[in-house]
């Protein structure tokens, strides 16, 4: 008996409400699986007023007797991962059980110092201003195979003989570019043996886990973390983080086939948020993005940033729905935008005087296109009690419907509040 995959994904620049709509479709789903990313992410799921921001781990971890994966294309913080392990433990929550891939890459010392030495290197004009949490240099270090994998953690002298190759080439570059202090061997092989034992219990074959699982019948939800155009691939390079976090990064990320998958939803919100650098064409530096960002609480989970707020951009939403054939769409903070006389919607660019639907591949073309925008009526009720799409304000129905016949897929469910039960669900 076969079983079913789902794979979500951020529709934007990140921050749309992925972690709450994992938690809102756990009650049905026996496996979450992180295929991406890092502790770079900050997915917040509220359940009864209590909020939880995973950083690291998945965002089903609130249900007891499931099980959540870290996969293969994740970039594992060991310290991160055993502090939200405990944190959970600390506020007496019932847990799901976890595993991490055997062959996903640690996030080791000096990938962290180099994130940092490197963004300062970049210095203002170039910054990306990543997190800082490692995941640049990681990925990086997995490519140009000289990664430490959760495998070798496992192994004393395999691990010695991984960190000595490794630190060698790392203090040159510390010392001689950076003009940093050298780590020691032993400060950095110490913590990574202790890590590989406190780690040990979840180390596994998640490859085989998970495509045995699938034939078992189990329903399978692939979590992606950042945003479609935070992709290193198809994002707004180089404002980006170093993942594939389109669809396709669910099945290199996890070693499951995309012909397993059944429903691609992506994430969205009722307005455009950017964490991150780089050209965004409908923020709103004035009063409307002030608006946006006190009453929807836009402030980076790892970070602290504020973020950049602006209408909702369908030209964007178009690609990122294309890109990764979108069944459907949910459409999260919508009670944000109660109050506003007026909501604009991006329906096209002026790029150098003409017309264009098509959001560009590049950076530097996306820095010069200008907002077209077509203006929709607003409603003043709180809508953060409604239930059903018809218990919403006609205005608010018609906002989605629009966006729906725009972004050419149904929106399935509509994010009216923070917690779990505020939620209109129409089928998904
Ligand atoms: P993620 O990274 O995509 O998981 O999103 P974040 O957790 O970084 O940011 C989304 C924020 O919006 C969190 O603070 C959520 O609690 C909150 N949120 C999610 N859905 C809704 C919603 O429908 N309405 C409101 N008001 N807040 C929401
Ligand atoms: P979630 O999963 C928004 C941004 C960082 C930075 C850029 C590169 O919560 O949506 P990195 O540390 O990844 O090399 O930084 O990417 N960024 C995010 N922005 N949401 C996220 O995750 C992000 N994860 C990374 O702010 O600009
Ligand atoms: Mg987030």
């Amino acid at each position: 008996m076969k079983g079913k995959v789902d794979v979500l994904v951020g529709a934007l620049w990140g921050d749309e409400g992925k972690g709450k709509v994992v938690d809102t479709m756990g009650a049905d789903v026996d496996i979450f699986v992180r295929y991406q990313g890092g502790a770079n992410a900050g997915h917040t799921v509220t359940v009864d007023g209590q909020k939880i921001v995973f950083n690291l781990l998945p965002s089903g971890m609130l249900y007891p007797g499931k099980l959540c994966v870290l996969g293969n294309g994740v970039v594992v913080d060991p310290e991160e991962f055993l502090k939200e392990v405990d944190e959970l433990h600390r506020m007496r929550m019932d847990r799901a059980r976890l595993a991490i891939s055997s062959n996903a890459h640690v996030v080791m010392p000096y990938h962290k110092i180099l994130d940092c030495a490197q963004e300062a290197f970049r210095g203002k004009g170039g910054m990306i201003g990543t997190t800082g949490r490692g995941i640049g240099p990681c990925y990086a270090d997995k490519c140009a195979r000289s990664g430490v994998r959760m495998e070798d953690l496992l192994d004393e002298v395999r691990l010695r003989d991984a960190v000595s190759a490794v630190l060698e080439e790392k203090n040159l570059v510390l010392t001689k570019l950076y003009g940093k202090n050298p780590l020691p061997f032993d400060e950095v092989y110490e913590p990574a043996r202790d890590w590989g034992k406190a780690l040990a219990p979840y180390v596994e074959d998640t490859v085989a886990l998970l495509n045995d699982s699938f034939e078992k019948g189990k329903y399978i939800l692939l979590e992606g973390a950042q945003g479609t155009l935070m992709d290193v691939d198809h994002g707004t390079y180089p404002y980006v983080t170093s993942s594939s976090t389109v669809m396709g990064g669910g099945f290199t990320g996890t070693g499951m086939s995309p012909a397993c998958v059944d429903r691609v939803i992506a994430v969205t919100k009722g307005y455009t948020t950017r964490s991150s650098w780089g050209p965004m064409p409908t923020e709103e530096k004035g009063e409307v993005g002030e608006y946006l960002r006190d009453k929807g609480a836009e402030f980076g989970n790892v970070t602290g940033r504020p973020r950049r707020c602006g209408w909702l951009d369908i030209v964007a939403l178009r690609y990122s729905m294309r890109l990764n054939g979108c069944s459907a769409a949910a459409l999260m903070k919508l009670n944000v935008l109660s109050g506003m006389d007026e909501i604009k919607v991006c329906v096209a660019y002026d790029l150098d005087g003409v017309r264009t639907e098509r959001f560009p591949g590049s950076a530097h073309i996306l820095a010069k296109c200008r907002p077209i925008f077509e203006s929709l009526r607003g409603w003043d009720e709180d809508i953060s009690n409604c239930d059903t799409f018809e218990s919403l304000p006609a205005e608010a129905q018609n906002y989605v419907n629009y966006i729906e016949d725009h972004a050419g897929a149904p929106v399935k469910l509509i994010g009216v509040g923070p917690d779990r039960n505020q939620t209109i669900n129409r089928g998904l």
